[in-house]
């Protein structure tokens, strides 16, 4: 998403900043912005919008200085504006921030009753002035107000700080934000990510949680929030330019599917604070949800699946009634619009083609539109924001064509939907929204421990890689789940994979059982867990070969079938978001291993923008 170059040297800030963030673009950004320092003055350039409307401005107004802090920027809180963008500067401070302040209000308010005003509708300008107070309290230590003033603070950050008064240093600061420091001669950088700097050095302090970086043009000193300085060994990468960009995974499936638990986070920060869902920073109109009656749940392909799961979260805790077409479908079949109708569409891109028309159709026809997408200010959002608006999933940019941390994020938000709608309609008493928000901050975990057994998964993708068929089955949300696995299987393996309800299957599909057929059975200890045993049953008994996706705990199936894709126990609302990873993670070893372009697929395209 956001991010981050600074440079302090003897060059000229200027290009070389440009440079990095033009090597960060693959991210996505909606703005930019640099600040450099000379002769004691701050040069503060900034525009909405690409690289190049920050360059024309640059070259009517360039930044001087050797020293200097760069962003590009996705907006989270406030629109994609000049204002809005990063660097914020506040008296003698500049600064670049990535990451979420969760105690912004508070903070703004007090120092409102300070007297400070704000230019911008960010929680980062809050820091400006934030560490600019304490910098009053400590002229001569810069570092050592950053410090007081990351006391306060309650968040994710990473920040590239500036002083007008201290133009010799340039300082950064992690917590639950990547941020690197660049080790050169005569010359030191940081970054939010390696490819920003990397045709300038491959040495690198990698900074952990609670860490500072103190950078001069030849020396750099890491410290903790305490002041406590700390020995830390640099890493050399050897990683080429476009292995950079992928983090060092092979691809870049591979990295979206591990950045899963961070997207997570991502989706949900800012927009809940501890028991509550903070209405203002969902992106939505949600006085005109009260009037809902009826919801007609769209997408394509992944965002369909995600839809399927939507629908049940919708009607089990907002108790509104749902149904959930293609978008291809939709558009085509005259559809029924009734009074006080809301057709919502999901969508990674925000441009897919046939999902757009829909909702224009929707909006035709008088009903209330809205969207849950990835790509900030793409069509899709744009049309909705004229209705009820568009809560984004905020998973960061996904390259590789097939869907994974979009699924999860959007799994999530139609969570939250639902979990605000049931509240708005009192289908939710606090009590159960609390034990439901408490659950989902545990989902990162979770997903943390899937990716745990990638190295089982891939050997179980070992043993099937020659298959030219796979079925998957499963009940309630595993049901969805499989068909989202079985899709991820086919369109980058190019095993013919159909998924069934496990129910259905004596209903046709059982015809095509034969002891060449490997059947991936989704069986969770959950309500239904008895029914598919049976349904499991009934396929082995025609000489299916049986893979299993189960719990870590369930012993008896893991001896029954070592070919066991495994995930930790999780509360059932949570159960789509996990389950499918192994799914995932199955789907891409089976393709890598048969020596197939993983990340573009024959045939597929990442934004279909036509029908
Ligand atoms: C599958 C996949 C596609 C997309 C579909 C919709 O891995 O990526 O099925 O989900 O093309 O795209 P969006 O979500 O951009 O509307």
């Amino acid at each position: 998403m956001c991010g981050i170059v600074g440079y302090i040297g003897n060059r000229p800030a200027e290009s070389l900043l440009l440079d990095g963030l033009k090597r960060l673009e693959y991210r996505g950004y909606d703005s930019a912005g640099i600040a450099t320092l000379h002769e004691g003055q701050t040069y503060l350039r900034r525009a909405p919008g690409r690289l190049d409307n920050l360059k024309k401005r640059l070259q009517n107004n360039p930044a001087l200085g050797n020293v200097g802090i760069s962003h590009t920027r996705w907006a989270s809180h406030g629109s994609p504006s000049e204002q809005n963008a990063h660097p914020h500067q506040f008296g003698n401070i500049a600064l670049v921030h990535n990451g979420i302040i969760e105690n912004h209000e508070e903070l703004k308010q007090e120092l409102q009753q300070l007297g400070h005003q704000f230019q911008s509708d960010t929680d980062s300008e809050i820091l400006a002035h934030l560490i600019a107070r304490y910098c009053e309290q400590t002229p001569d230590n810069f570092a050592k107000a950053i410090r007081q003033a990351l006391t306060r603070v309650e968040g994710a950050y990473a920040l590239a700080i500036l002083d007008t008064k201290h133009p010799d240093i340039l300082i950064g600061v992690k917590q639950a934000c990547p941020l690197v420091v660049g080790i050169a001669e005569g010359e030191n950088f940081l970054a939010s990510d390696f490819p920003a700097v990397l045709s300038h050095t491959r040495q690198f302090y990698i900074l952990d949680d609670g860490e500072m970086a103190i950078l001069t043009a030849s020396h750099i000193q890491i410290t903790d929030l305490e002041g406590k300085r700390k020995t830390k060994e640099p890493i050399t990468l050897n990683w080429s330019p476009a292995a950079a960009e992928k983090a060092g995974y092979k691809h870049f499936m591979l990295k979206e599917i591990f950045e899963q638990p961070q997207a997570v986070i991502d989706t949900l920060c800012g927009r809940l604070d501890h028991d509550k869902i903070e209405q203002a920073f969902l992106g939505i109109q949600i006085e005109h949800l009260s009037n809902i009656e009826r919801i007609t749940l769209i997408g394509c392909g992944t965002s369909y699946h995600a839809a399927l799961v939507g629908k049940r979260y919708i009607e089990a805790l907002a108790k509104i009634p749902v149904e959930v077409d293609f978008a291809s479908e939709f558009r085509y079949r005259n559809p029924l619009i009734q009074n006080n109708h809301l057709v919502l569409g999901v969508s990674q891109s925000g441009e897919t083609a046939d999902t757009l028309a829909a909702l224009k159709l929707a909006q035709s026809q008088n009903a209330y539109t809205m969207a849950v997408c990835n790509v900030l200010d793409s069509a899709i959002p744009r049309l909705c924001n004229q209705s009820i608006g568009t809560f984004y999933t905020h998973a960061g940019p996904e390259i590789s064509v097939a869907s994974t941390k979009a699924f999860t994020t959007q799994l999530v938000s139609l969570y939250l939907i639902a979990l605000l709608l049931g509240k708005q309609r009192g289908t939710l008493n606090s009590k159960d929204l609390q034990r439901r928000l408490e659950n989902l901050y545990s989902l990162p975990m979770l997903l943390e421990k899937v990716l745990e057994h990638e190295a089982s998964i891939q050997q179980v993708a070992k043993n099937w890689l020659k298959s030219e068929h796979m079925l998957f089955m499963g009940r309630g949300f595993l049901d969805i789940v499989a068909r989202e696995g079985a899709l991820k299987t086919k369109e980058i393996s190019y095993i013919h994979a159909e998924a069934y309800a496990a129910g259905e299957m004596k209903h046709g599909p059982i015809a095509l059982i034969d002891d060449k057929m490997p059947v991936v059975v989704l069986a969770i200890k959950d309500y239904l867990y008895e029914k598919t045993l049976s349904n499991l049953e009934e396929v082995k008994s025609r000489g299916a070969q049986i893979i299993v996706l189960c719990n870590e705990d369930d012993q008896k199936l893991r001896s029954l079938y070592p070919d066991a894709l495994l995930i930790p126990s999780c509360p059932p609302d949570l159960l789509p978001a996990v389950a499918i990873l192994p799914l995932q993670i199955l789907a891409y070893h089976l393709a890598n291993l048969r020596g197939l372009d993983v990340d573009q697929p024959r045939n597929l395209a990442k934004s279909v923008t036509i029908e």
